[in-house]
């Protein structure tokens, strides 16, 4: 089992980061987050709450829903035969994401099937809590990290509403799997850097590591 952990807070570049850094080093990339979107997504969509804990467990249960990584390296989740690939970063799914994520069976779900994907191939794997929680035995762990104006900004740049501090708040202090760093994790402040200049950062932690080519 091969996976690179990238944690941190809304906007602190995860995406951007870890999907570049898997393609310079040849891994597949998975972004955690937009599973746990596409879940929300689809409670939404069947118009159960997403306050009530019974509620949420209910509506998953309806669902079909299956993940995989596709030829593009990148992966991808499918419900009920659709892939809600658009959808998954609209409003209403910035505001209701973090009430589904503090679910211990939503939770339990998705990391199931994110463990699977490693059984496939190396992985650059991003999220909350992929070096906390779903790979705590893997050697290589980064957490983002950048101001809260900055990263405000990075998503007002972006368009569309997003409480990225109401989501961090919620992710933080939740029972299950909070959003913290790893006693091990490098922890990188992406502030003032460009997303090039991370995955640089990073490259630099791990080539004399030997998990990626000198
Ligand atoms: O891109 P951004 O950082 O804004 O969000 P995301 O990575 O797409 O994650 C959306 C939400 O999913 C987060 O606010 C968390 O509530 C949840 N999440 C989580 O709980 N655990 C993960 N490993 C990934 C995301
Ligand atoms: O995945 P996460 O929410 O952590 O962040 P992202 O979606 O990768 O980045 C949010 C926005 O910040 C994107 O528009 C990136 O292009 C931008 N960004 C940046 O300007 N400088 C960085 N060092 C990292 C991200």
């Amino acid at each position: 089992m091969k996976v690179i952990a990238i944690d941190g807070p809304a906007a602190s570049g995860k995406s951007s980061v870890s999907s570049q850094l898997a393609k310079r080093i040849g891994f597949a990339y998975v972004n955690s987050g937009f599973m746990y979107r596409a879940v929300t997504w689809e409670i939404l969509r069947q118009g159960a709450r997403t306050d009530s804990e019974e509620s949420v467990i209910a509506a998953l249960a309806r669902a079909d829903i299956s993940c995989g990584i596709g030829p593009d390296q990148v992966s991808f989740l499918r419900i009920n035969n659709e892939i809600p690939d658009a959808a998954l970063k609209d409003s209403e799914v910035n505001r209701h994401v973090s009430q589904v994520s503090a679910v211990p069976g939503v939770r339990n779900l998705i990391s199931s099937s994110l463990r699977a994907l490693a059984e496939v191939g190396p992985l650059v794997m991003e999220g909350r809590d992929i070096g906390t929680a779903v790979f705590p035995e893997t050697p290589f762990k980064f957490y983002l990290d950048a101001s809260p104006e900055i990263r405000q900004q990075r998503r007002e740049a972006e368009g569309g509403a997003d409480q990225i501090a109401a989501r961090d708040q919620m992710d933080s202090s939740r029972k299950a799997a909070p959003l913290k760093i790893a006693a091990d994790a490098h922890v990188v402040d992406t502030s003032l850097l460009t997303i090039d200049g991370v995955v640089d950062a990073i490259l630099v932690s791990l080539r004399p590591r030997g998990i990626v080519p000198k």
